[in-house]
């Protein structure tokens, strides 16, 4: 038994915060963030609006593209890092939000490799007949942990949501995965608050962007290089590269180490910056929706982010 995905959805909040927006509240520019980062532009939740609610208009369009409808799911995973609610999880309010009854709801997190992580979780499910068909959903409203007067940061994130339909098939679907995580580097990228520590003040995110930048891009590489001796490929032969977008520097390394041209890539993260969990499914489903993904292609989805956490999917779509 494998895995294949069976639809795909996203879902943008209708705000959108411009880098000229970004010049009127931080010392930056336009042409540093762009050139630095490729980001253009990023969509913000409505503060009436939480991840569970980006969450569930990206399952609604997801399962349309699967033809399928809420009862035919029988296992949600969410990737986030930025839950509504310490508990119910959101993949709770999701299921509640759909009206799915009693199947296995829960979150994963693993930082901007979140989705990636909850595709191989609901994917070992469906290997072993634990379930047939799972929403697979990465979803964050980064904006509320940035802190607008760090110009170091708040230009990178935005808000958003993607998911997939992931279903039993005969034949793969997703072909290999692997995950990986080295805490060590824990004070590299992190939220400032949490829980258990009990902080008066609100979670900030913190980062030191220059080494993240090169331990993000070694790891890549070194990820994309296992994907492709494990799988026995040559270089060039994946047809998409899907990864998370962070950066579009971060990204092309790893396309030039994988021998793709840029014309194989996909590329977000002009429209939205940096949307953690949420990044690697709104690209695959902008791919799929435009035409540029066909059934049959070689893909490669890959994301790293803090903890740090990385992982990657090799797919027959
Ligand atoms: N506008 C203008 N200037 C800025 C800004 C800004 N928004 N932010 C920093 N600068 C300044 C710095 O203060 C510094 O000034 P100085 O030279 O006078 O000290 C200068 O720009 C250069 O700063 P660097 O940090 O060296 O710039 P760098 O080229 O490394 O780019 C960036 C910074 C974009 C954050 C880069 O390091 C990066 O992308 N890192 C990866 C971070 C990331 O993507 N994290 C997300 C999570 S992990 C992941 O998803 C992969």
């Amino acid at each position: 038994m494998y895995s294949r995905i069976a639809g795909t959805g996203k879902y943008l909040p209708e705000r959108v915060l411009t880098n000229a927006d970004l010049e009127k509240m931080v010392e930056t520019t336009d042409e540093w963030i762009k050139s630095r980062t490729g980001i253009e532009q990023r969509h913000i939740a409505a503060d009436d609006e939480y991840t569970s609610h980006l969450a569930h208009k990206a399952s609604l369009a997801a399962l349309e593209s699967a033809g399928v409808t809420p009862n035919d799911i029988d296992f949600v995973v969410v990737g986030t890092t930025t839950p509504d609610l310490i508990f119910p999880n959101v993949a709770c309010l999701v299921q509640d939000k759909l009206g799915i009854k009693s199947c296995p709801a829960f979150s994963v997190e693993a930082a901007c490799s979140g989705f990636i992580y909850s595709l191989v979780v609901a994917d070992q499910f469906i290997r072993t007949g634990g379930a047939r068909r799972a929403l697979v959903i990465g979803a964050e409203t980064m904006s509320r942990i940035i802190d607008w007067t760090d110009r170091e940061t708040c230009v990178l994130f935005g808000d958003g949501a993607g998911a997939v339909v992931l279903e039993a098939a005969e034949t793969p679907g997703i072909m290999y995965s692997t995950l990986g995580a080295d805490g060590r580097y824990r004070d590299l990228l992190y939220a400032s608050s949490g829980v258990s520590l009990r902080q008066r003040e609100g979670a900030a995110l913190r980062m030191k962007g220059n080494e993240v930048f090169k331990v993000a891009v070694k790891t890549l590489e070194n990820l994309v290089d296992d994907v492709v001796e494990k799988n026995n490929l040559e270089k060039g032969q994946i047809d998409w590269l899907i990864p998370h977008q962070a950066n579009i520097r971060i990204i092309s390394a790893t396309a030039k180490r994988l021998a793709l041209p840029m014309e194989r890539v996909i590329l977000t993260v002009r429209e939205h910056g940096n949307t953690s969990a949420a990044s690697v499914p709104m690209a695959l489903d902008t791919a799929i929706r435009d035409g540029r993904i066909k059934r049959g292609d070689l893909l490669l989805l890959e994301a790293f982010g803090g903890g740090f956490t990385w992982g990657a999917s090799l797919i027959r779509y």
